[in-house]
């Protein structure tokens, strides 16, 4: 078994839970540093108390905090951030400061003893790019400041130029994953703001599901596992320094073909019957401001070559694993709920 020391910030959250227990399953020390409480822990709870288990309740933007969770870390997996378009948009200021001072503090802390560090990047840094698949070298293609709209885009951009840069000119290893929407049982349920929870709730609460625009619009959904195994590879393979990765799964849906899917996999589990689909305006969801991107598919070639990355997990699966776990253990503690 690994002695390594993993530092994940967001730890709390969707991924970083997942990922979390994934580091700590396979023997690694982890320390999770998260702004939420305790009693947030929900899907990790369980791991409070265990010798290779640390959690700290801190903020990112605090150098004290990260310096206090990271400094012996051997990896330090950055995922704090603010997260989602629409949270981003409605504070534009506290997301850069967030993303930006936090990114510092982890680039310098991981500066004292070379500890590498694996920064979460988004899709959504490619913009409005109209090309499929996207592919890690494409530009990134999106409006100017006085649009809000790209503020997520442009902040994790600014972050990825900062893990090049500590790589370029202090040898920092530094490795940027950019993950193409992820799901799975837990993700965003007390404020659902990405499609697949928005679906789950619908389903729970009995209600039709909300399909933005005429849902022909297409997305490829990454199940958390291969979201998971993606970032640790990332963080593994001597071969990623200074290189940025896709992660993701390259399986194409429309958003209505999305919502077919998750119902016929509800009514087979006896989870919905007869519920059906409503169409609203994308405003109505995401707020007047969020401009909806028509097709988003990742590229996979590099990491496939590079980290040996291979999504496993087909969507239908995926589904079914997501909406099994609620039926058969209920809506889990708080995931994430202060991203
Ligand atoms: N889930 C996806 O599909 C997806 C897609 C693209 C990018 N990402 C990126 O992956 C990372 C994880 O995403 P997620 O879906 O797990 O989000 P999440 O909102 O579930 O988790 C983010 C966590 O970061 C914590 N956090 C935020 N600011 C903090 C700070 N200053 N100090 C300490 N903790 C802080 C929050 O409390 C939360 O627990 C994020 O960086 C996000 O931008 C995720």
């Amino acid at each position: 078994m690994s002695e390594r020391k993993a530092c994940v910030t967001g730890g709390a959250g969707f991924i970083g839970a997942f990922l979390s227990r994934r580091l700590w399953s396979e023997g690694w020390h982890v320390t999770v540093l998260d702004c939420c409480g305790q009693e947030d822990l929900g899907l990790i709870a369980d791991l409070l108390g265990h010798p290779r288990f640390r959690f700290l309740r801190g903020d990112a933007t605090v150098r004290h905090d990260v310096e206090d969770a990271a400094s012996e870390a051997d990896v330090i997996f950055h995922l704090a951030s603010v997260v989602g378009v629409g949270t981003t948009i409605g504070d534009p200021i506290r997301t850069i400061r967030n993303n930006i001072d936090s990114m510092f503090h982890v680039l310098e802390v991981a500066r004292r003893r070379n500890s590498k560090v694996v920064f979460s990047s988004s899709a959504d840094v490619y913009g409005i790019l109209d090309k499929v698949p996207l592919e890690e070298e494409d530009d990134n293609l999106y409006a100017g400041p006085h649009v809000r709209r790209w503020v997520y885009a442009r902040v994790k951009s600014l972050e990825e130029q900062l893990c090049f840069e500590y790589w370029r000119r202090y040898n920092l290893p530094t490795v940027v994953v950019r993950y193409f929407n992820s799901y799975g049982y837990g993700m965003d349920y007390y404020f659902p703001r990405r499609v697949i929870p928005l679906f789950v709730r619908n389903i729970l609460e009995g209600r039709p599901l909300e399909v933005v625009g005429d849902g022909s619009q297409t997305r490829s959904f990454c199940y958390i596992d291969d979201m998971v195994h993606g970032t640790m590879l990332a963080g593994e393979v001597p071969e990623a320094v200074g290189e940025v990765f896709n992660i993701g799964n390259d399986e194409e849906i429309t958003i209505l073909g999305l919502a077919r899917k998750m119902l016929a996999i509800a009514e087979e589990l006896g989870m919905a019957q007869g519920l059906g689909w409503r169409h609203v305006t994308t405003g109505a969801v995401y707020g007047e401001e969020f401009e909806d991107i028509h097709r988003r598919v990742p590229g996979l070639a590099k990491s496939r070559r590079v980290l040996g990355y291979q999504p496993r997990v087909p969507l239908d699966e995926g589904l079914r694993r997501t909406l099994r776990a609620y039926r058969d253990h209920g809506v889990p503690q708080a995931v994430g709920v202060a991203g």
